[in-house]
């Protein structure tokens, strides 16, 4: 089984993550948590992340917390991608739909 690092860019911290493992599991499992811990089922929206480098594999994720815009510019729910490299992420949790 392959792991790979990961990076959160805004606390400088690296953390390990399995490939098949949800990032904001192995965030969670580490002690890292610059995103608040919701539903971990890609529905409340506040474990958002922007992923600036690397490759993921994209779970299914609710449209109304990462549109397709947001998608294609490296947004993400923590707990719904996994990681196929190497990442550098930042935190951008999405606090509007924490407070709904
Ligand atoms: S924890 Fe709710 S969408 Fe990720």
């Amino acid at each position: 089984m392959r792991v790979f690092n990961i990076t959160d860019k805004t606390s400088e911290q690296t953390f390990v993550c399995r490939e098949n493992e949800y990032v904001l599991y192995a965030m969670q499992r580490t002690g890292i948590a610059c995103i608040p811990i919701g539903c971990k089922g890609g529905g409340c929206g506040v474990c958002r992340i922007n992923i600036i480098a690397g490759k993921v594999d994209f779970g299914p994720m609710s449209k109304a917390h990462v549109s397709d815009e947001q998608r294609k510019n490296g947004y993400a729910l923590a707990c719904r991608v996994k990681p196929r490299s190497h990442l550098v992420i930042e935190c951008a949790p999405n606090l509007k739909a924490r407070n709904k």
